[in-house]
């Protein structure tokens, strides 16, 4: 460091919405110098107001901004995803100097970083992908945090990460990912899990609604209970809040009056898309992503209500069977995004610790709860566990929940009750834990008509038959 640097500050943050704001006022109550710059003179006022108590400075020069920074200059972006980022580093690029570190905070997509991280190491310029989980309230007390980039770049932050980042006991639930766009690829996978959680949820809430006619505070208490044994997390915590909550405008509870459209940002999609790309079936993250898609068909579904008709979606069966569909399925849904992980980490040369990743997710993101700290066993016990099902203390576990699930999942499917995400769920583990599949089938129909060969499993070598000949 320079000596005129000392009065200089450690860190910058481009980018002063409620989530650059929050993470920079965090790092402040850790007693790092900070500041922040954005266009918007608005958003520094706020932030000079937000901050008062640790002299916090906001910039609307870009030059001054970077100017104030120590070197090498450590860089926040905390802007929306997409081309904002680019414009951002084209703004910046003649401002900085070798060895500066950018990091991309926002949920970018990880093959933008692969490109940025690139293009920036040509002028000596570390690029860092970094997952943030939390939301505001996150970012102001503890996000969860997951940067990929290069490691000796890491190592001038990683004093502040651990810092801001939540604490599961004394463990920051930060660590280093990996190299290239790791950080941003597990974020993403991160939020496909988010979605297939949530998804389950609502499927539970349509379950108990319409399959055994829970009123909305019957249901809080069934989630409120759920929420202290096994299953806790934060996505139920909050959503047996849900609940809870009246509408202000109508005598209605809130919940009741939101349209059934849900919508999303696109990080749960690219889960998927990804998932086909490396061929790594996704089954529970999938149904998550195309039931939000089919929630928007809302005139098709009601007009095809009436030409089918209502269906009675009563069913028999107990809290504690859907109870065990829903850990059944949880575990599912980590299992499977854990899978991806592990096939990326091969296919990007990331080198990931699923464990260390179990770890920084037990605590400060959206998909936080109980149960992973049992991932984070399997994996610390063996990190090269090819799936999460594999683990012997999983396998007991999962065997517990077994019958409950089949007669949920079968009640619904009998009923007419859809539960995309539960249903494809137990098939998955019914599929993945079957050691001959019927897909010998496919490969003689693909040698039937196309003569694609197959493999026998008496000999080695690839064959053809004359089917037409042979039938
Ligand atoms: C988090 C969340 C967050 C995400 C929102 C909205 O980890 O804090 O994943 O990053 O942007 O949950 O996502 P959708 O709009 O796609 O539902």
């Amino acid at each position: 460091m320079a000596s005129n640097d000392l009065k200089k500050y450690k860190l910058g943050m481009i980018g002063l919405g409620t989530m650059g704001r929050n993470l920079l006022l965090n790092m402040a109550d850790k007693g790092f110098s900070v500041t922040g710059y954005d266009k918007d003179q608005k958003m520094i006022a706020k932030l000079e107001e937000e901050g008062k108590e640790h002299n916090l400075e906001g910039f609307g020069d870009i030059e001054k901004f970077i100017d104030s920074l120590q070197t090498p200059r450590t860089l926040i972006l905390l802007v929306p995803a997409g081309p904002i980022v680019d414009s951002v580093i084209a703004e910046l690029k003649p401002l900085l100097s070798k060895g500066d570190i950018i990091i991309d905070s926002g949920n970018s997509h990880f093959t933008d970083t692969n490109r940025r991280v690139d293009e920036l190491e040509k002028d000596g310029l570390h690029f860092f992908g970094m997952g943030i989980s939390g939301g505001e309230e996150g970012a102001r007390f503890g996000p969860s945090m997951m940067p990929g980039g290069d490691k000796q770049a890491y190592n001038v932050v990683k004093e502040v990460f651990d810092a801001v980042a939540a604490k599961v006991g004394t463990d920051p639930c930060v660590t280093y990912i990996g190299p290239g766009a790791s950080g941003h690829f597990v974020k993403m996978v991160h939020n496909g899990i988010e979605y297939a959680i949530m998804e389950l949820l609502a499927e539970a809430y349509g379950i108990l609604k319409n399959g055994l006619g829970y009123s909305n505070q019957d249901i809080y208490k069934v989630f409120k209970k759920w929420n202290e044994g096994r299953l806790q997390s934060f996505l139920l915590e909050i959503t047996a809040e849900i609940f809870l909550v009246k509408d202000t405008e109508t005598e209605s509870d809130l919940l009741d009056v939101i349209k059934d459209e849900a919508r999303s940002k696109g990080t749960g999609k690219w889960t998927s898309e990804v998932s086909m790309e490396l061929q790594l079936p996704i089954p529970t993250i999938n149904e998550a992503v195309s039931n939000r898609d089919l929630s928007k068909f809302k005139k098709l579904r009601v007009s095809l209500e009436e030409g089918f008709g209502k269906k009675d979606t009563k069913i028999d069966v107990t809290v504690a069977e859907l109870e065990d569909a829903f850990y059944f399925s949880m575990i599912s849904a980590y299992a499977q995004g854990l899978h991806l992980l592990a096939q990326a980490s091969k296919e990007y040369q990331y080198d990931l610790k699923l464990d260390e990743i179990a770890k920084i997710w037990r605590g400060g993101c959206i998909i936080r709860a109980t149960f992973l700290a049992d991932i984070y066993k399997a994996y610390g016990k063996d990190n090269s566990l090819e799936h999460l099902f594999a683990d012997a203390g999983i396998q007991e576990i999962i065997k517990g929940t077994l019958a409950g699930t089949r007669r949920t999942v079968s009640a619904c499917i009998n009923s007419g009750l859809g539960i995309p995400a539960f249903a494809s769920t137990l098939t998955y583990f019914d599929t993945i834990s079957t050691g001959r599949m019927p897909s010998n089938l496919i490969q003689a129909q693909r040698d039937f008509f196309g003569a694609h060969t197959f493999e026998r499993i008496d000999k080695d070598g690839v064959f053809h038959a004359d089917w037409n000949k042979l039938s």
